[in-house]
């Protein structure tokens, strides 16, 4: 039997998958790793810790394997980090996550400074704190030294590639949140790099996600037990992994992920650009492109809520106080902007906030409110495509949040969708690995691989009695954020 390694670099955990050539996965693996805090609103993480959860995480996967049936890796990735590595391929500063705040300033002067359209044509994006270049200004500003040492500039999985291969290399999914490709034409734009005063030689080469980069290094191949020959395709941003992982490869198909963050994903055969740039337009690791609205938290707001707050983490035992009937008749109101927000609202100062809480408020309410508040905030991106023409009438649901049978039901009838649920909830992983799958010739393409592979598990309709409750409510949700957008900036 062949075998091939599917890796989603996560935010609070590396997962890896080890599926077999008929596409059954056959052992996971979850490794965490903790996110620094430095400052209010920063979010940093360690590249080592990655690669040391890579190593101790692949050698268990793969024990009682023979190392010469796992023919491939595919890695998908947190998104939009920074990770810069000296002229000896040392890492310099801990890598600047996709949810940190700190860039303000240099979001500003690329949006007004250089200006949005113009921003627009180089990229198909505007800035967004938490995409590379301008955390790339910020390091220019405040830390020289170590701007000066700069080399090369790489996202998270491609450290990982890197540290297997000895190739510097980037898919164009990835690439794309970086805020320095042009998206439409795949190349590195000239003009951003010029902005951010770095050359092309510090870029990594681009390649499609399912392209081969290389082989194993000899003495990596043997340290963790694997062949030399094993093959390690780009892999790709999670949020495009995810999507290939759960099948939304056709024109127009939705995936929705509720990982550590919470995105919409709209894929498109051809290259588009939402009119005021609420939505990022990225290359999909398919080989075409894609529409997507991203909430910096989401799962994480139930974590943090369970193991911060209530100090559980049995969340299925928590949420199992929340009865159906409950649903839609929430007093208490939850803005899930706990480490500010990016779509469609792009502030880094909102935070988290409760509303409506009374002397009988429950901790039960409170949870629910935490819930369906994710759910708002997400249905605030669909709302976002839907105004400019997009149709989405069903729907995946993968991440870790999309295991709570009820938070699939709030989630459909929030959105008033169809929601489909894969077999399995690891779409990054598993879409990394179909991405090796067909880097080393098992399926001629992705939609291929796609349709031999994926499978749905159940199919969620909205109850249509719930899903107008849930429209009133989100009528009420709407008002909360400009009643309080102000204070943030007060508070902070
Ligand atoms: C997408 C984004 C997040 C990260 C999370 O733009 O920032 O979804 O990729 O891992």
């Amino acid at each position: 039997m062949k075998y091939y390694i599917g890796a989603d670099l996560g935010t609070s955990a590396l997962k890896l998958l080890l599926v077999d050539v008929d596409g059954k996965i056959i052992k996971t693996i979850s490794q965490s790793y903790s996110v620094q805090f430095p400052n209010p609103g920063w979010s940093e993480q360690n590249p080592q810790d990655w690669w040391d959860a890579f190593l101790v995480g692949t050698r268990e996967l793969i024990s009682g394997i023979n190392p010469d049936d796992i023919c491939g890796i595919g890695a998908g990735g947190q998104m939009h980090g920074l990770v810069v590595l000296d002229k000896d391929d040392n890492v310099i500063r801990p890598a600047i996550l996709w949810n940190d705040g700190r860039t303000n300033k240099q979001t500003d002067y690329l949006n007004t400074v250089i200006g949005k359209e113009t921003l627009s044509s180089y990229t198909a994006n505007i800035a967004f704190a938490g995409f590379t270049a301008p955390k790339i200004l910020w390091m220019k500003e405040n830390e020289p030294q170590n701007f000066q040492k700069i080399s090369k500039i790489m996202l998270p999985k491609d450290y990982i590639n890197y540290k297997l291969t000895a190739r510097h290399s980037c898919d164009y999914s990835d690439a794309s949140g970086m805020l320095l490709l042009d998206v439409k034409n795949k190349r590195w734009s000239k003009e951003m790099l010029d902005i951010c005063d770095i050359s092309e030689e510090q870029m990594p080469q681009l390649f499609e996600s399912f392209e081969v980069v290389g082989t194993l290094k000899g003495d990596i191949a043997s340290e963790i037990g694997l062949s030399q020959n094993t093959k390690v395709v780009a892999g790709a941003g999670d949020n495009a992994a995810a999507a290939i992982g759960t099948g939304t490869v056709a024109d127009g198909m939705c995936n929705i992920s509720l990982g550590t963050s919470g995105t919409v994903f709209i894929s498109s055969d051809k290259f588009s650009l939402d009119p005021n740039n609420a939505l990022h337009s990225f290359c999909h690791a398919s080989g075409g492109y894609h529409l997507m609205g991203c909430i910096l938290s989401a799962a994480s707001c139930n974590k943090w809520f369970c193991e911060e707050i209530l100090k559980t983490n049995d969340f299925s035992s928590e949420q199992s106080s929340i009865s159906d009937d409950m649903l839609g008749r929430n007093d208490v109101f939850f803005l899930p902007y706990l480490m500010g927000e990016r779509s469609p609202i792009n502030d880094t100062d909102a935070r988290g906030t409760f509303i409506g809480l009374r002397m009988d408020t429950t901790r039960t309410d409170m949870l629910q409110a935490v819930l369906e508040g994710v759910a708002f905030a997400i249905r605030d991106n669909l709302e976002i495509a839907k105004a400019s023409g997009i149709k989405i009438e069903r729907s995946t649901l993968c991440g870790g949040g999309a295991k709570s049978q009820l938070w699939q039901k709030i989630i459909c009838n929030v959105l008033d969708i169809k929601i489909d649920i894969p077999v399995t909830e690891q779409g990054p992983g598993y879409g990394a690995a179909m991405l090796a799958m067909v880097g080393c010739g098992e399926f001629s393409n992705i939609k291929e691989c796609a349709n031999a592979f994926v499978k749905i598990k159940k199919t969620l309709t909205p109850d249509s009695e719930l899903s107008k409750r849930y429209d009133e409510q989100y009528d009420k949700f709407k008002e909360i954020y400009p009643s309080v957008k102000e204070l943030f900036k007060k508070i902070k």
